[in-house]
């Protein structure tokens, strides 16, 4: 398989990335919660390059990204919550679900033709310097193959894609780690779509109490059961190990007797371990092991996130 070019962040690599994306190219870019796949939003074309490259579903929406909120209302109904959060923490990790503005160019792909729209206004530095080159909002989801474990570095992007993507902006390890949140605040009540970067302790002081995923209806993929999987069995809330077992281990007694361990944070420090999550899974899952073994993680702060995604990832279909 052709590997894609790999450059590292530079005024020249942004100016070319930046071109790419609006000659309507695929370019893959870091951003603080995992890299992205990038196209120009408003094209329909460029767009559906990103769903042909991941093999994704074109029923599945993606997040559209902006440089601030001035930008994000001219595509997006804001409201109450919506000002709140975003005075709080945009840029950041966190992906409103609001009513499309009628005015909005978006491509009608992004959205998978829904009335409403995922928009995020993300803090890397690069991601930004890309967003204020490019001057079109840009459509990214994660930069893997649809349904495997998301990319923290440049290299894991490499090896999910061939020339199907023109580059790859090279920021260095991903410092959250775990994507973002995304909150549904396009009715009443905020809706957890996906636990994420920002977490449910932070925002709930902000604009109340959040319901949980809906149950009847699939939302965000980030629901379908098996996603975010590596090619190694996952068992997860494991307190024992066996030989040909690799263990990704959480605190400071890591199970013994497994063929690999990784540690996500000897300290039990959750933003540690979120940021050490995807990487570690990489690791292990190339170590021919029968089974990753992943001890308990608390289920607060990060751990949310956290755990929806090993959960996703140990369900087999
Ligand atoms: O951190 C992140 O969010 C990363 C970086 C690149 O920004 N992006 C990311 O995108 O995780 P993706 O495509 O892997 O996940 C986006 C999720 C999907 O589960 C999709 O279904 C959901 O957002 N989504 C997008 N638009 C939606 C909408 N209008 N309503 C409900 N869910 C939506
Ligand atoms: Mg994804």
């Amino acid at each position: 398989m052709n590997i894609p070019p790999i450059k590292k962040i530079t005024e020249q690599s942004l100016t070319e990335a930046a071109d790419l994306i609006r000659r309507g190219e695929l370019v893959a870019f870091p951003t603080e919660t995992v890299y992205g796949l990038a196209a120009n939003a408003c094209s329909d074309e460029a767009v559906a390059k990103i769903f042909a490259a991941k093999g994704r579903p074109t029923f599945n929406p993606l997040i559209v990204h902006v440089t601030n909120v001035g930008e994000a209302q001219t595509h997006t109904v804001f409201n109450d919550s919506a000002d709140k959060l975003a005075a709080m923490f945009w840029p950041g990790a966190l992906s409103f679900v609001l009513p499309k503005q009628s005015k909005s160019n978006v491509s009608a792909l992004v959205t998978a033709g829904l009335d409403t729209m995922a928009i995020r206004n993300p803090a890397h530095p690069a991601a930004l310097a890309l967003l204020k080159e490019v001057q079109t909002p840009i459509a990214a989801p994660s930069a893997n193959r649809s349904g495997c474990l998301s990319p923290t570095t440049a290299k894991h992007v490499a090896e999910h894609f061939g020339s199907s993507i023109s580059l790859v902006l090279d920021g260095g390890e991903c410092g959250v780690g775990v994507e973002s949140t995304i909150l549904d605040l396009s009715s009443k009540t905020p809706v957890l779509l996906r636990p994420g970067g920002v977490t449910v302790e932070e925002i709930e002081p902000v604009i109340g109490p959040l319901s949980q995923r809906p149950v009847s209806k699939i939302l965000a993929p980030g629901m379908l059961e098996n996603h975010y999987a590596p090619k190694t069995p996952i068992r997860i809330n494991a307190y024992n190990c066996s030989s040909n077992e690799a263990v990704l281990a959480y605190g400071s007694q890591p199970l013994t007797g497994g063929k690999f361990m990784e540690n996500l944070s000897p300290e039990e420090d959750l933003i540690e371990a979120a940021g050490n999550l995807f990487r570690m899974l990489h690791i292990l899952d190339k170590r021919n092991c029968s089974q990753i073994a992943v001890m308990p993680i608390p289920n607060e702060g990060l751990g949310l996130a956290i755990n929806d995604r090993l959960k996703r990832a140990s369900t087999q279909t």
